[in-house]
Parts: structure tokens; sequence; C-alpha cells
């Protein structure tokens, strides 16, 4: 039980997030964006905002900022604004004002006049579905459509015909932002040996290499840091439009820049959730037998088609063991910003339609749904033949249907007073990776450790992660580690993402802090050391010989050095080709909902999960907890709502809900502990998505057990439950 060591810095407002930071000469920066969705800007007057109190500079299409095509190796090229004169969707940057103030870039922001050539919008996903494009290969190479078929079946089509009991419906799922609270935001200063840029991101050396290929200048020339990130979960994994802007009008300007977007702006001048349409066929034998199942997916993307939502690649194809499966994904390129991860991509919306349907199976079959998946339960992906190399669902269910009373459900629910109560359950899953990380390790002649790597900690606790699997690696008291992270000046430690960081990582300092210990054992031994020639081993952060101990800065001192470091470097490799990997849930909720107002209420939560090892107890419970909380948002409140000429109806804290904390009631999380060391060295498995995932479908399938009414999209309203 640990808490966060940023946890007293973040509650304490000490904590410095990218536009904390303050220089001599600042100046600020504020976006202008489009007010159309679609079209040319004809002409932009920036008269009188170039002439406004303290306004330094104008920039636009038609007096750009230099800055090219941005990649970095994880992500591929990432859009950078202002281009071109091209509209494709409301909000979208199309200018940017320097000013002496934060106030004065402001307001002079509001007095460009912008004339377009407006051409028509397509803003809908269910207008824009009769243009659906196959998606790209999913992310392990499997093509947009994949059917696995039995022997002898000619189809899908005929495979569900002969199915004793089918079930079919189409699910659809709000497009959402991560309004992450702290905005996107950057300061970005030049000096003789380059860019520094302060800016909240996933990944410092993703965000260096997108910083230096937009602005054509030597890798080794620009350090991005990211020290502390107010809420990211996929929308900081590239880099931001007042990141680029910043770091761009910083160098012609030759001054500190300083740029951050307004809440409302956050709602489109950066990358959200798809929305998506997912229709769902199941077959089953009559004893609850998967025999078919097909999932076509629909997401809207932008006009740049950025990011498919996963929905089908992500989801049906691995949870459920069936003889025959059929999926497709589509997008939908739409004039509404750019898509990108949200928490869970593909699961979390995918699992709402998938879960729901295996609900709805369940009710046609008249089998207790935990049965039913249980039934159905895989030991492999369908059509892959490596196993899971861990699976404990079955667990989860037991220990969660125990400890939720599950027993006590009725098929139609129950009341209570005028309250109508229903439970729903579903699993989650998410698959457990790792991206390549390299992790740094300096001892030092005080006896501390510092543990580095440039990725960030997002809320999620590495920080804290580094230091605990530090200490354990070199044999130390966590008090005895000193973690760095969100500099990309540290060794690469890739992206902060993909429920990754911890085997990424952790892998990474157990590489790294065996090289420690060699070097420190060889140098204790070499010639005119202090046990020269002898056979020395380990332990407690000591090196032992002969009956003799010193500590490694006891060490390090007597030989005259201040410190040794050594870098481990890590990547997923063979034990891919042996096994198949993912985490495991199973979410269990209670809602209620209200006779006579019909609002629903979430009453009870518990998600029971097996995620390999859980480092920091304390950490994994709140991430998870997190992400429940998030799954409920998606089914009961989150949604942006785009009117038809693109600007978003609800795009700011007024209108865009949220649960707070009387929404929310206590949330149990209880994990089954196996570690899973054939994914990695540490034996994480991941679990800063998984808890999201499965959610939505859990309060879905309790408002059908409370109510009888099948709501077939998220969120669900009032009105869906009249
Ligand atoms: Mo995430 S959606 O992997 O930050």
């Amino acid at each position: 039980m640990t808490s966060r060591l940023d946890g007293p810095q973040k509650v304490t407002g000490r904590a410095e997030y990218g536009a904390d930071h303050n220089f001599p000469g600042t100046a600020h920066g504020y976006l202008v964006l489009s007010t159309i969705a679609h079209g040319e800007i004809e002409a932009m007057d920036v008269a009188a905002a170039k002439s406004a109190p303290g306004v330094i500079a104008v920039y636009s299409p038609f007096d750009p900022l230099e800055l090219h095509t941005a990649s970095s190796p994880l992500f591929g090229e990432t859009a950078v604004p202002m281009q071109n004169r091209e509209v494709d969707y409301y909000g979208q940057p199309i200018g940017f004002v320097v000013a002496e103030t934060f106030e004065q870039a402001r307001d002079a922001a509001m007095l460009v006049e912008v004339s377009y050539i407006a051409r028509p919008a397509l803003t809908s996903l269910e207008d824009g579905l009769a243009g659906a494009e196959d998606a790209p290969a999913a992310r392990d190479g499997a093509p947009p459509s994949l059917t696995v078929l039995a022997e002898g079946v000619e189809s899908i089509e005929d495979a569900l015909a002969v199915s004793p009991v089918v079930v079919e419906a189409t699910y659809t799922t709000a497009t959402q932002n991560h309004a992450a609270m702290e905005p996107h935001s950057a300061v970005a200063l030049w000096d003789a040996d380059g860019l520094t840029v302060y800016s909240g991101n996933q990944g410092a050396d993703l965000q260096a290499a997108e910083l230096s290929s937009a602005l054509r200048v030597d890798p080794s020339t620009v350090r991005a840091v990211n020290p502390f990130v107010g809420g990211a979960f996929g929308g900081k994994g590239r880099t931001s439009a007042p990141a680029f802007l910043a770091a761009a009008a910083a160098r012609v300007l030759d001054r500190p820049v300083k740029a951050a977007l307004s809440r409302e702006q956050v709602f489109t001048a950066t990358a959200g959730r798809a929305a998506t349409v997912q229709t769902i066929s199941l077959g089953a034998e009559r004893d609850g037998t998967l025999v078919a199942l097909r999932h076509d997916s629909w997401c809207s993307t932008g006009i740049d088609r950025s990011f498919v939502e996963p929905t089908s690649h992500g989801t049906s194809r691995e949870w459920y063991a069936t003889r025959n499966l059929a999926i497709s994904q589509k997008m939908v390129p739409l004039n509404v910003p750019p898509t990108t991860f949200m928490r869970a991509p593909g699961e979390a919306p995918g699992s709402f339609a998938l879960e729901s349907a295996i609900d709805e199976l369940a009710i046609a079959l008249n089998m207790d749904p935990i049965e039913l998946r249980r039934r159905n339960n895989s030991v492999a992906p369908p059509g892959k033949d490596l196993q899971w190399s861990s699976k404990h669902l079955d667990e989860c269910f037991d220990v969660g249907a125990q400890r939720f009373g599950w027993a006590e459900r009725s098929p139609d629910g129950r009341t209570d007073g005028d309250w109508l109560v229903g439970v729903g359950t579903a699993t989650a899953m998410f698959p457990a990776l790792r991206f390549p990380a390299t992790v740094g390790i300096t001892l030092r002649a005080d006896d501390t450790a510092v543990v580095g790597t440039s990725g960030a900690d997002p809320g999620t606790g590495l920080l804290t992660v580094l230091s605990l699997v530090g200490a354990e690696s070199l044999d130390l008291p966590p008090e005895r580690i000193v973690p760095r992270l969100g500099d990309s000046t540290l060794p690469a430690g890739g992206l902060s993402g993909g429920s990754t960081a911890t085997a990424s990582a952790g892998s990474a300092i157990m590489v790294a802090a065996a090289k420690a210990i060699d070097e420190l054992v060889a140098l204790a031994s070499s010639p005119g050391a202090p046990f020269d020639g002898e056979d020395v081993t380990y332990a407690d952060g000591q090196v032992l010989a002969g009956g003799r101990a010193m500590t490694f800065g006891e060490l390090l001192r007597a030989v005259d050095r201040p410190s040794m470091t050594v870098t481990g470097s890590s990547a997923p490799g063979e034990e891919l080709t042996k096994h198949s990997f993912s985490s495991f849930g199973a979410q269990f909720c209670e809602v209620r909902v209200h006779r006579w107002t019909r609002e629903a209420r979430v009453s009870r939560m518990l998600g029971v999960f097996d995620a390999g090892r859980i480092i920091n107890d304390k950490a994994a419970r709140s991430q998870i907890v997190g992400g429940m909380i998030w799954g409920v948002s998606a089914a009961l409140h989150e949604g942006l709502e785009i009117e038809a000429n693109g600007r978003p109806a609800n795009g700011d804290f007024a209108s865009y809900l949220l649960p707070v904390n009387a929404d929310i009631p206590d949330v149990g999380v209880h994990f089954v502990q196996y570690p899973d060391t054939l994914h990695n060295a540490v034996g994480a498995k991941g679990i800063g998505e998984i808890g999201t995932v499965g959610m939505a479908a859990a309060v879905a399938n309790a408002v059908c057990n409370a109510t009888g009414i099948r709501v077939r999209h998220i969120p669900i309203v009032i009105e869906d439950l009249l």
C-alpha cells in the first residue's frame, strides 16, 4: 500500500504543469478557431487584431508559421495546424494571435474577421454511413474484415440461419472528448542549445520527435518536458496544436511563448473518441453455446482519417469461443474534429455493444448471463492458435458474484419503494501489450539510486511504479530510489498509453538493475578496488565478500566515483509467438430507476480483475475506480452533441455531462492476482484501461433488469426510460 509520490505536490498546488512555467519576456498566444465545418478560408482581416493593445503578431494561413508534417516512431504522421486554407471541421485552429498578455491575445483574437467559401458539411455518422470506407488493418495487422468459419460452413449468414436462437441488434455510442482537467497547453523557449517545450504529454521522447520533425530541426536540439500531466488517456498522446504553434512562434519572435486552450476550445481543437454504430448478430444453441458471432462496426473519423475506433477488431474477435466469427470495421470521414485514442479505444464502445448483446441472448435463452458467459469462455482468441498465457475470468465472475450477491438477482428486477432496482454484469477485457522502453539507473555515492525514463505519468502512478520496481530490482528500500520521468533527455521511455507503461518500463528497470548489479560487482572486485580479486555478491544495497560488506555508496566513494550509470531496454519479442495476452475482468452494477421521474442512478458497483501482478495496490485500485466511473459516465452522462453545422452543442463543462461525486456510489474493486511472467518479467498485465471496459453495458443491462427497457445507445437518458 504505497501512496503516490507526486500526490502531495498535486493536492497542494505545488505540482508545476506545462503552462505553470514562466520565463522572463514570455509572450502569450491565443488560438483562433473556425466557425464553419467545411469550406475554404477566403480571407482573414487581421488589421484590427494587429493594432489591438499588446499584440505582437497574428499568424494565419495567409501569414503562416513555419511548420511541417510531424511524425514520431510510434504514431507516424501527426497533423500540424494551419497548413492551408481548408476548413475540415468547426473549431479547427486557423489563427494564432500572440500578445504581451493572455488577455490581450484573447481580446485581439476576437477581432479577427474571417470570410469563408462554405461547402456542405457532413457531420452526422448516420448521414455518412453510405460513404463508409474500409478501415486500414488493425493494430496487429489483421485486415478490416475477418471471417473464421467452421469446416463445412459456407458463410456467417448460413451459420446464423441454422442457429436455434439468434439475437440481432444495432447499438450506437456517442462521440466523447477526454476533457482532461489540464487543457492542452505549452510553453516554448529557444536558446543557444535549441528548443525546450513544457507541455503535458504522454511521452516526452515522442513529443520531442514530433516537434523536431515539424520544425525541421535536429532531434538532439529539442527537449520536451512534461513533469506533470493533468489527465491524458489518449488525448495527449500526440503533440497538441498549442505546442506546435508556441514552438514555431517562439522561434520567429525570439522570445518564450505560452499557449493554452480554453475549456471550450479543448472540445474541438483536440482529438476525441469516435461515435460508433455497431450491428451484432449472435447465434447460439439452446444450451448457450455460441455458434456464430457477427460484428459489423462503423466509426466516425475526421477528414484526415486520423484514427479508427476498432470496436470489431478490438472486441468481438477475442472475447468468446465461437465456431463461426465474422467481423468488419469501417470508418466514416466526417467534418468533425479528428478522432484519436481514448481510454480503451475499441474495447470501451465495442464492449457496450457486445456485452449488451450477450445479455440480450441470455434473456432470449432464459439463462443466467454469467452462466452464458462461462459456457463460452475462450482458451484462445478464435482463429488464432495461441492460447491465453493466463486467464482467470471464471474466477473473477465467481468472486464477483459472491461479493455482489448475484444469487439474489431476479430476472425481472425488484422494487424498493419508488425505485425499480436492477443488476447487470459484463465481461471486461483489454489486451496486455508492451512497447519498447529504455530506463536508466544511476547508483550514487550517497546510496540513492535514480531510476529514470522519459515516459510520462498522466496520473496513472507510473512515477511510483518506477520507485517500487526499482527498489525491488535493486534490493533497496523505496525511500532510496529517486524516480524521474517526463523529460526527453532521459532514456526513451515511449508512451504512457495502451495500458503498457508498467510492463514496458518495469521490464526495462529489471534489465537495467541486473546490469547495474553486474557492473557494481565487477567494480568491487576490480584491481585496486576494496574487494580486489574476491568473489563478490550483491544483496540489500551492499557488495559482499569474505564476510565483509560495503554499501554501493561506500564502494563508489572508495574508488572515487560520484556515480555509476547503466541503461536497460526491453521490447516485446518472442513471447508474442507463444501466447495471446490479455487482462480480464467481471463488472457488476446495480441501477435504480425512479418509478415516476425515470432518473437512473447507479447504487452499487463492483469490478473484479485478473490483470496479472499488481505492483501498487492503492494506485491500482484508484486506476480501476476511475475507469469504472468513466464507464458509468459513458453509460449515463457523456456524449458530445454535434449540430448539423458542426458546432458542438455542449462543448463546455456546463453541458458536457460528467458524473460528480453524488452520481457515484462506493466502488468495489478486487484483484485476483496471477503474475503473468510469460508476458513480461514483472508479471503485470496492465490496468489503465480495462476498468472502463464493459461498465457501460453492465449499466445498460442493469437498467433492462430494473425496467424491462433495453436501451441500445449510450448515453442513456431519461427520455429512453419513459
Ligand atoms: Mo491510452 S487511450 O492508451 O492513453
